[in-house]
């Protein structure tokens, strides 16, 4: 089985429940038939390439709540627009914990990198966090291209971008850890593995609200799209590794 695809169903068991037998098919399915470039040796040593420069590893960090932050606000939208309210309320969790996760970065760029960020700029990176809570109006951007009710198609996609930030955040974590003073590295770890716990989670609830899907009936546009979504997806991760960009969601 892909690598991808082993540690997404094993990520499942251990935080969330086992996957529904038409997603695990679905996954491994799409995984064999195109194999995501995530889950594979290069773009571990690709990605190891690049962290080695300090000023690469404290910018990505910076990307990586920028992209948290944006993602949540895109969540948002789906949950305003999405009619089931089961559903809805599973959508803005989600965005709240990107939210949280966008801040998460930045309190994680301070920790590794103290002198990298001054008051003023630290200011301005805690705002690329939406700070979405509970008790924030649920309503969408105006003109939003995301405010519109989820689909089985997002939901596939945006479980095929967790997955691919689950294993990017794997292989952050000891670089990351590496450059960080021993007295902090403690706090540091732990900020980063409830990240983790919470992408396991993404991963959990678009799979389970797929295998809905799947169950009623849909079951060959669940295997069809998560082919496709998967090839697109991985066009885009090459498109980006040949950038040196790793960008999580
Ligand atoms: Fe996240
Ligand atoms: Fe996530």
């Amino acid at each position: 089985m892909n690598i991808a695809a082993e540690l997404t169903l094993k990520s499942l068991r251990s935080h969330h429940r086992a996957a529904g037998p038409h997603y695990r098919d679905a996954l491994v399915t799409a995984c064999r038939k195109a194999p995501p470039p995530f889950g594979t040796k290069n773009y571990e040593k690709t990605y190891r390439d690049v962290a080695r420069d300090p000023n690469w590893m404290a910018l990505s960090l910076i990307q990586n709540a920028q992209g948290e932050g944006e993602g949540s606000g895109h969540l948002w939208d789906l949950a305003a627009s999405t009619p089931d309210a089961h559903v809805a309320a599973q959508i803005k969790a989600h965005a709240i914990d990107e939210s949280r996760h966008a801040k998460a970065y930045v309190a994680m760029l301070d920790i590794t990198f103290p002198d990298v960020v001054d008051n003023g700029s630290r200011a301005q990176l805690v705002s690329l966090s939406p700070g979405y809570t509970q008790r924030s109006p649920l309503e969408a951007h105006a003109s939003s291209p995301y405010a519109s009710a989820i689909t089985l198609d997002d939901l596939i996609q945006m479980n095929i971008a967790e997955i691919r930030t689950l294993v990017h955040h794997i292989i952050q974590r000891p670089m990351l850890l590496a450059y960080c003073a021993p007295e902090r590295r403690r706090r540091l770890a732990l900020l980063h593995d409830r990240l983790r716990v919470d992408e396991a989670r993404h991963i959990g609830y678009t799979a389970t609200l797929i295998e809905e899907f799947a169950q009623r009936g849909k079951a060959d546009a669940v295997k069809r799209l998560m082919q496709e979504r998967m090839s697109d997806f991985n066009a885009i991760t090459n498109e980006d590794l040949g950038r040196g960009a790793f960008e999580p969601l």
